[in-house]
């Protein structure tokens, strides 16, 4: 009997959509991976990551070599990995102006958007693999923190709608970790915060765009990773194995959260507001 799927029609999902992906520092960035599985689906990406933007005045030459240092390599790896074509713009999520400037960038270009991922994290009380306890962190690095890791999700998307580059029915993805509730054996404090932040972000985002724009919001908590930058500057191999070992099926991959988000980026999908486990059944353990 025809089921009326053709293998085409089942294999491309994201034909004609276009996705922002931030986040990506280079070839083993989560958002990379995730941008790669889109394409394969025959979706187009936009990406956006960190740099030096018209509005960083002022910066010590540590910081400016810092930024300079994640701009080349955001460049080379958009390049290498997706395309010289594939459009780029410069974001730093601790500025206003910049995600500003982001939306109005796409706007400009026409870059109309079937949704983003939020795949931006940063907390500077993890140092060499060192956490600072949860009773030594300051304001300023608590704000810091929630600012660029959580707070982000809302403002991006803020400006994404007020320009309208998100389309009704789009699709929002960002990434989580499940110390945004337990705590888990390696230390995880700040930003254990933060991600218990962006899941709630998720969610009251999720019910408000649900209702307003038919948008949906979904996290993804997965598997300890080490292969990013930021994985490797918070995990040690040992809580990767340790993680590897506790989870049922063993730790998930990059390529199964990327072939999650595709799922999620599906158009008429009616899935929002979830907190999803792409870790290999790590969090049914007790
Ligand atoms: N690696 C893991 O074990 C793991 C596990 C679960 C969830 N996550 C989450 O996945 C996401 C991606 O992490 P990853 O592992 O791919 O590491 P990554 O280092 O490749 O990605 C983190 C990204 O955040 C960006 N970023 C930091 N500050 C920014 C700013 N001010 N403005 C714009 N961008 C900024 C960095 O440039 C980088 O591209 C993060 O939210 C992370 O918490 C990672």
């Amino acid at each position: 009997m025809d089921m009326g799927h053709s293998p085409l029609q089942v294999l491309i999902m994201l034909n004609n959509k276009r996705f922002l992906i931030t986040g990506i520092s280079d070839a083993g960035s989560l958002a990379m991976h995730a941008a790669k599985a889109i394409i394969e689906q025959g979706g187009q990406v936009v990406c956006a990551g960190l740099g030096i933007t018209p509005h960083h005045a002022d910066l010590s030459e540590k910081a400016r070599a810092y930024l300079s240092a994640n701009e080349t390599a955001f460049r080379d790896a958009v390049r290498t990995e997706l395309g010289e074509d594939t459009p780029i713009v410069i974001l730093d999520a601790t500025q206003e102006e910049s995600m500003v400037d982001l939306a109005e960038t796409l706007a400009k270009q026409g870059l109309h958007l079937d949704g983003f991922l939020h795949s931006i994290a940063m907390d500077r009380t993890i140092r060499n693999k060192t956490v600072k306890p949860l009773l030594d962190v300051t304001l300023d690095e608590f704000c810091d923190t929630l600012g660029i890791s959580a707070f982000s999700l809302i403002r991006i998307t803020h400006h994404l709608l007020k320009t309208g580059t998100l389309q009704k029915g789009a699709s929002i993805c960002s990434l989580s970790y499940i110390a945004a509730e337990k705590v888990t054996f390696h230390p995880y404090r700040n930003m254990s915060v933060a991600k218990a932040a962006l899941e709630r972000i998720t969610i009251a985002l999720a019910d408000e765009l649900g209702r307003s724009h038919g948008i949906r919001v979904n996290a993804l908590r997965f598997s300890p990773y080490l292969g990013s930058k930021a994985g490797s500057a918070t995990l040690e191999p040992k809580d990767v194995a340790k993680a590897e070992s506790m989870s049922p099926l063993g730790n998930a991959g990059p390529r199964d959260l990327a072939l999650e988000i595709v799922h999620l980026f599906q158009p008429d999908l009616r899935i929002t507001g979830e907190i999803r486990h792409i870790d290999g059944g790590y969090h049914i353990i007790g």
